[in-house]
């Protein structure tokens, strides 16, 4: 049914909301304070509307600045001027607090946003999908996608990628492509090309091709589950800051913003020296490395068995000595070390989206003093945070991260302490 509507807010997945007779509706495109046109289906239990037309637009709204911002999945927030997407940020973390964490804003300190110092081409990483003979990301509409030349977030080096990588791979080799992952660390490039079957000698040869010419510095090449083993091309090992990275593990996406954030996260773990570090989720090291040569010794939690390998390789490379890396689930193991009465002085969390439910019994019952989370999703660090004032944690500070500025997500850390 069409309606007319009044948007209240964005929500946490950065759609806009309205209400239609008490009840939410959310709809995608649509910004705070605007008067729109909608199609609303109210039979879905959470009600969803197209946004028709916007009748009485945000004086924050803008025309993007990519031609493909209304399809593609990647900038969500494109026509919302920077200013106000980390005001509107900056509301959701603290609102997401108060209703789903009981986290009074007033409770602790809020330290400045960190924006991004480039608020496009600030992107290392991506993952491309093949379609029809090019290349693209998942459309906003979830199973469409979408072609894309040139990638306006994309780190310079790699901006153009989408169309360089589609020309020289051929529309043959992109058919039996499932995915493409590209990363790019200080001007080097890597990929992951993962098959949907198994490994061609065509496959190999056109990869070779652009190591030789200087497109890439490497790749791994996966089949197809059962179709065979990886295979590496090259030299697909990055490093930045002495992290040493590869396409099909984990890296943070915005390389200047992960910097701010690796030195505040480490700032608020408030080192005396001499401490023993609990790390959870920990990567490849990009907070381990730089909490080591600050305590006396960090226990590294990480499930990814690359990710463990990267953190081992680059700590023998730096001669870093006090960090024991070990892989595994950070829920059994931590619960592991409260069982064996295990103590230690820090817990550095950084989970994925999921968050790390029992974060609270972890720290009390390893007697931590101060909690550093980092979070790339609100609604978890709202229910960790509740978990950990439970357990008698106060939170101190929390500070934002524009990680990935024209969309609706945001890094956030907050700092607790008993
Ligand atoms: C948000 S990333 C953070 C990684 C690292 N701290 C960094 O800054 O690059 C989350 C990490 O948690 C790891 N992970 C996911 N589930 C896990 C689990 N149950 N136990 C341990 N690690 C896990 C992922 O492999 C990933 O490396």
């Amino acid at each position: 049914m069409k309606r007319e509507l009044l948007i209240e807010r964005l929500s946490k997945s950065g759609d806009g909301v309205a209400q239609v007779e008490g009840r939410a509706v959310f709809i995608a495109g649509a910004l705070s304070g605007e008067r729109v046109l909608a199609e609303v289906d109210e039979s879905a239990r959470a009600m969803r509307g197209e946004l028709l037309e916007v009748l009485a637009p945000s004086p924050a709204r803008r025309v993007p600045s990519c031609p493909v911002a209304d399809r593609c999945g990647g900038c969500d927030w494109m026509h919302l001027h920077e200013d106000t997407q980390l005001t509107e940020k900056e509301e959701i973390v603290l609102s997401t607090l108060e209703h789903m964490g009981d986290v009074d804003r007033g409770s602790f300190e809020l330290l400045p946003f960190v924006r991004s110092p480039e608020v496009l081409g600030y992107r290392r990483r991506a993952t491309l999908h093949p379609v029809s003979g090019a290349l693209g990301f998942h459309g906003k509409k979830s199973h469409d996608r979408v072609v894309v030349t040139r990638c306006p977030a994309l780190t310079p080096p790699v901006a153009d990628f989408p169309a360089r990588l589609a020309a020289h791979f051929g529309a043959n080799t992109l058919k039996e492509l499932e995915e493409l992952r590209l990363l790019e660390c200080d001007g080097r490039v890597a990929l992951s090309l993962h098959f949907r079957a198994q490994i061609r000698p065509r496959h190999r040869e056109l990869v070779e091709l652009a190591v030789r010419d200087g497109m890439i510095d490497g790749a791994i090449l996966q089949p197809g589950d059962g179709k065979g083993a990886s295979e590496i091309i090259g030299d697909p090992v990055l490093e930045e800051e002495g992290v040493l990275h590869r396409p099909d593990g984990f890296a943070q996406a915005n390389a200047a913003v992960n910097r701010r954030l690796v030195s505040q996260a480490v700032e608020l773990l408030h080192l005396q020296g001499g401490e023993r570090v609990l790390e959870l989720y920990s990567g490849n090291g990009n907070f381990t490395f730089r909490v080591a040569p600050s305590v006396a010794q960090v226990m590294a939690v990480e499930s990814s068995a690359l990710s463990v390998a990267l953190a081992q390789k680059a700590a023998l490379k730096r001669g870093v000595g006090n960090v024991r890396f070990m892989q595994g689930d950070s829920e059994k193991i931590a619960a592991g070390l409260v069982r064996e009465s295990e103590r230690f002085d820090r817990l550095l969390v950084d989970p994925p989206r999921t968050g790390a439910p029992g974060v609270g019994a972890w720290a009390s019952g390893l007697l931590v003093k101060r909690v550093v989370y980092v979070a790339c999703d609100p609604v978890s660090l709202a229910r960790d945070a509740r978990e950990l004032i439970e357990k008698g944690y106060r939170p101190l500070a929390l500070q934002l991260f524009d990680l990935f500025p024209q969309t609706h997500h945001v890094e956030a850390v907050m700092a607790f302490s008993r």
